[in-house]
């Protein structure tokens, strides 16, 4: 997926497109492009990396400056990301930016070869419908771009600007969105109404094979056969709140690209010399020696977060540890004593049941601490010990990097309990500790490397009418998570299940077809899991499988794999957690739910 974005108008069209790219950057940033009229001639600045690096580019090599333009910002399909692969591509006299996958785009090429058109730079689709507009260009270009759509398969919006067209820039559309802004004496078009928000609020929706032609700061429409159409203007109704939510089209995805720098921005205060220090939060080393039990307290995905908390923690610090429901805990007249240690997680820290549970543990002794995303929130107030984790507001109902930072901060609390009772030395803690401090980046990594995966299977998913998310140790514990995610915004009944334990019953449930999400991660395990996979596989079920690059999984176990970064098998929960998060969401999207505020459900639970 990419972003394209036009200008005509009085501005500075450079800036303008610069500008609105900058917003379309979740759709993709390995490359990014713009192609500008300058005194009647057609300059292209372009460069593989981010929107930055062509701006720092322009910066030194010099930027077109005009009043008409296009650009665009990449997420490789064809071709590998590189300078001569990003967008704009250019026939004799044409010049476009696409968005979308032109299925039939080897045909056509041998096709314009075989017309002795064979001038082709790059490896993209792109360049092919480039030159196909120029084979079909004879001075009209509403004809070549009729003929030429007439020849394309697939999905797609493309701008085109012509050498002999000055000033002015043609749209179409075919499945890929398209929007065209109408501002005062300026025009846009571009993937998504925010990226020129800041410019107007007044937009026409360009439907399927419409074309748009926009000249002299106004727009007209036509059909492929030149008939001019009346399109409806609409007003975007954003406010702030909306507009914030940066070029991406729900917060949800946002949120899941902000998790490197959330992530970041929690582990980095609370580590020094290379080792976790969480002294500034209450917790001393002296303390975290002498907890008896530990208890996890916490409601949703937090309680999930708990969850690989305590095969983290029982693993590294050999310390038992307990994780409960919040509402249960409170009245199962927990064995609580003063040498325990209660830990609270909560991203809001003020939903009842987590509360009450903290209270309950303070009235029996019990050391509280609470990991907490909200400052001076109820339970952060509370506790006797707080961590705060940095995630920043979190808007989506369904939690995604709220929960990947109390991950990272459940890593933090296993790594130093670890080193101060002893169960690993210093430079194994450093070690662990360097994993964690990169996962930013590996996060970031995994997100542009799974995201059109997650969102093609995703459409095999929408007609399910109930699925399993299935898993060995920490992947287990993962994948109630996944469950969790999948069922709260996709409305699909979904059920998280220990993959061994399978057949004790639940295995009766598959049918032809059904999905089973599994996640295999851990190494050690994976014989076992892929066991399991096979196990439904052979019963019908269509299996989906989370695994690392490396794990050796075959197509008599997985119809589909999802292939993440391989790291420590400790941390892999940090990475598998991405594609989990993005098949929700765009099984979400593709039903057309309402992501961000799925039915019957509230961010911040204050009632019991
Ligand atoms: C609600 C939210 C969940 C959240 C849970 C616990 O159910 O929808 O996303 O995990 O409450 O909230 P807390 O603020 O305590 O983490």
């Amino acid at each position: 997926m990419c972003g394209i974005v036009g200008y005509v108008g009085y501005r500075d069209c450079t800036d303008v497109l610069v500008s609105a790219l900058t917003k379309l950057e979740y759709r993709g940033y390995d490359s990014a492009g713009i192609a500008v009229f300058e005194n009647g001639k057609i300059a292209v600045a372009k460069t593989q990396g981010r929107l930055s690096d062509l701006t720092n580019k322009m910066e030194t090599e010099g930027k077109p400056h005009g009043h008409a333009g296009i650009g665009h910002t990449r997420w490789a399909t064809h071709g590998e990301p590189s300078d001569i692969n990003s967008h704009p591509h250019s026939g004799r006299r044409v010049t476009i930016v696409h968005n979308g996958i032109i299925e039939n785009y080897k045909q056509l090429k041998q096709f314009l070869i075989d017309n002795e058109r064979d001038e082709f730079l790059s490896d993209t689709d792109t360049e092919v419908v480039a030159q196909l507009l120029d084979f079909y260009y004879d001075g009209n270009p509403i004809r070549c771009i009729r003929k030429t759509l007439h020849e394309l398969r697939g999905s797609f919006a493309l701008g085109i600007i012509f050498s002999d067209r000055p000033e002015t820039v043609y749209a179409v559309r075919c499945e890929s969105p398209l929007i065209v802004a109408q501002g005062q004496g300026e025009v846009f078009i571009a993937s998504d109404v925010p990226a020129v928000i800041k410019y107007t609020k007044d937009y026409y929706l360009l439907e399927q094979e419409e074309i748009a032609v926009l000249k002299n700061g106004a727009v007209q429409f036509c059909s492929l056969h030149g008939r001019m159409l009346e399109k409806e203007l609409l007003t975007a109704d954003w406010d702030e709140d909306s507009a914030e939510k940066g070029g991406y089209p729900h917060y949800m995805l946002k949120e899941i690209h902000e998790q490197p720098t959330a992530v970041k921005t929690t582990i980095t205060p609370r580590i020094e010399d290379g080792l976790p220090n969480l002294s500034e939060c209450g917790i001393t080393v002296d303390s975290l020696r002498s907890f008896r039990h530990i208890f996890i307290v916490a409601c949703g995905t937090a309680m999930h977060a708990g969850m690989v908390g305590k095969y983290v923690m029982e693993k590294l610090a050999r310390v038992s540890v307990t994780v409960d429901i919040a509402s249960e805990f409170r009245y199962r007249d927990p064995l609580l004593t003063e040498n325990d240690l209660v830990i609270i997680i909560s991203q809001s820290g003020e939903t009842a049941d987590s509360k009450a549970a903290l209270n309950l543990a303070k009235k029996r002794g019990a050391k509280t601490l609470a990991v907490v995303n909200v400052k001076g929130s109820s339970i952060a107030r509370e506790a006797d010990m707080v961590v705060y984790t940095h995630a920043g507001p979190e808007i989506a109902v369904a939690s995604t990097k709220a929960y990947m930072v109390q991950l990272s901060v459940m890593y933090l609390i296993a790594f130093e309990m670890a080193f101060a009772k002893g169960k690993i030395d210093k430079e194994t803690c450093r070690a662990l500790t360097a994993e964690l401090v990169s996962m930013p980046q590996v996060i970031d990594d995994t997100i542009h490397h799974v995201l059109d995966i997650c969102q093609y299977i995703s459409t095999r998913l929408i007609s399910a009418e109930s699925l399993l998310y299935i898993g060995r140790g920490l992947d287990y514990a993962l994948s109630m998570e996944g469950s969790l995610k999948l069922k709260e915004i996709s409305y699909i009944h979904s059920e998280s299940y220990a993959a061994g334990e399978l057949k004790h019953g639940t295995i009766s449930l598959i049918t032809d077809g059904m999905p089973v999400i599994a996640i295999a991660t851990q190494n050690t395990l994976l014989e076992k899991t892929v066991s399991n996979i096979r196990e439904v596989k052979a019963r019908g079920a269509m299996t989906i499988v989370i695994c690392d690059e490396k794990a050796e999984i075959g197509v008599d176990a997985a119809d589909y794999l999802i292939r993440i970064p391989k790291i420590n098998e400790m941390l892999m929960p940090m990475v598998a957690t991405v594609p989990m998060q993005l098949l929700a969401y765009y099984t979400s999207v593709n039903k057309g739910n309402d992501v961000d505020k799925p039915r019957n459900l509230a961010k911040s639970v204050t009632v019991e």
